[in-house]
């Protein structure tokens, strides 16, 4: 087991950790009753596991007038088009019809949407109570879980409301990325490449060469560890320095700025670690163009992208100049152009001197773009 600590969080990673989920709630919070909220899908593979243990350890699940609640799993559908304000609205209607008060504690089991989601209940549940995170999918393991950002969606975009709140514990078993889809897995391997970029040569390394163990369907304990631990630290060593983005958090979003312009330019209709790969390959090209990285890094990256099976350019139908025009929302701007955090080497990220946001002139990112 590996345990972490980051803003009163403790971040605990081992395999089989989700038998322990009681009895880790009963020590944190003893005496609190327990609501264990969950997508249907996650529900159905770990809902009764979960279950088993808050029972075992002597917590219960809410009270009303007429008595105990029966243990069970507070669900929503599956899927990003769910983290919204009205599956906010049911979750707490239920909630609070269910008796949980002030001395309640909630548990986000599942992916980065149900975190996102319950994060956000949790925060604004009688102006706030604890959660804990036991993530499910490696983009919640290694990124979703971590840094206190909880939200929802709007029609106008995502994640527009929220709210920062830190889990009392972070609960993380590995071994559940067994029965994670091979596409889910995928997006978040786009962030676990992203985090060697940015500061580990040797953890890039080591995911080239052990992704056919990854995405065998059947990973094995020691090879889900390894890459969910060294992320994990990664993520939290930046955060733990940076709570609230102002400077070494930048280099989280290396990939993201040219990223988060496919995503707004496809609807969303490119998934975000695709659109990171792609974004990693046209920044990484960016900074060798401009003289920051040394040749043959978007390269590296994009080797090791592909046969991770993530796209590498642009998809069909998108024009550039579309793609400039979307990063100008991007909310990293320095005297109106916007900053890239730019690698300059594998492990190594450039510009630490003027917090790691390189202002990037869109004339340079037109030509990149336009060259791929
Ligand atoms: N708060 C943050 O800092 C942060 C960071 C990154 C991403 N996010 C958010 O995370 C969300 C994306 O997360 P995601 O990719 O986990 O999406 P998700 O929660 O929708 O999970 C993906 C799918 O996998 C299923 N699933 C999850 N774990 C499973 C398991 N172990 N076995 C079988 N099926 C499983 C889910 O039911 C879902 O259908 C986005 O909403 C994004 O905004 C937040
Ligand atoms: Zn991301």
């Amino acid at each position: 087991m590996t345990t972490l600590a980051l803003h009163g969080s403790s971040i605990e990673i081992a395999p089989g950790a989700l038998a322990t989920l009681g009895a880790r709630v009963a020590e944190l919070h003893p005496g609190k009753r327990v609501a264990v909220i969950a997508d249907q899908t996650v529900a159905q593979h770990y809902g009764a596991k979960a279950l088993a243990s808050i029972v075992a350890s002597g917590l219960t699940f809410g009270s009303t007038v007429g008595g105990t609640v029966a243990p069970g799993v507070f669900t929503f559908p599956a899927g990003e088009q769910h983290k919204t304000r009205e599956t906010w609205a049911k979750l707490t209607d239920q909630l609070i019809a269910a008796g949980h008060r002030r001395d309640s504690v909630f548990i986000a089991l599942g992916g980065g949407v149900t975190g996102d989601l319950v994060g956000f209940v949790a925060a604004t549940y009688l102006r706030g109570v604890p959660f804990v995170q036991l993530p499910t999918s490696l983009t919640a393991m290694i990124d979703a879980a971590i840094g206190g950002k909880t939200g929802v969606d709007t029609v106008a975009g995502k994640n527009l409301v929220g709210a920062f709140h830190q889990p009392s514990l972070v609960l993380i078993d590995p071994r559940l990325l067994r029965t994670l889809p091979p596409q889910h897995l995928r997006q978040g391997l786009a962030e676990a490449i992203k985090h060697g970029v940015i500061t580990d040569a040797s953890y890039f390394a080591w995911i080239a060469a052990s992704l056919s163990d990854i995405l065998d369907g059947d990973i094995d304990d020691a090879t889900a560890m390894r890459l969910v631990q060294r992320s994990v630290e990664i993520k939290v060593g930046v955060v733990a320095q940076d709570e609230r983005e102002s400077a070494i958090r930048k280099i989280l979003n290396f990939g993201h700025t040219i990223g988060h312009a496919i995503e707004h330019v496809t609807g969303y209709g490119v998934p975000h670690g695709d659109a990171v790969a792609i974004g990693m390959v046209v920044e990484a090209t960016l900074a060798e163009r401009l003289g920051i990285a040394s040749a043959g890094l978007a390269d590296t990256i994009a080797t090791v992208c592909d046969a991770a099976g993530l796209p590498v350019r642009l998809p069909d139908g998108i024009s550039p100049a579309e793609i400039v025009v979307a990063t100008r929302s991007d909310k990293k701007t320095r005297g109106g152009v916007v900053e890239y955090a730019l690698p300059s080497q594998l492990g190594v990220m450039a510009a630490a001197d003027t917090d790691y946001g390189v202002a990037v002139p869109e004339p340079a990112v037109l030509q990149t773009l336009q060259d791929l």
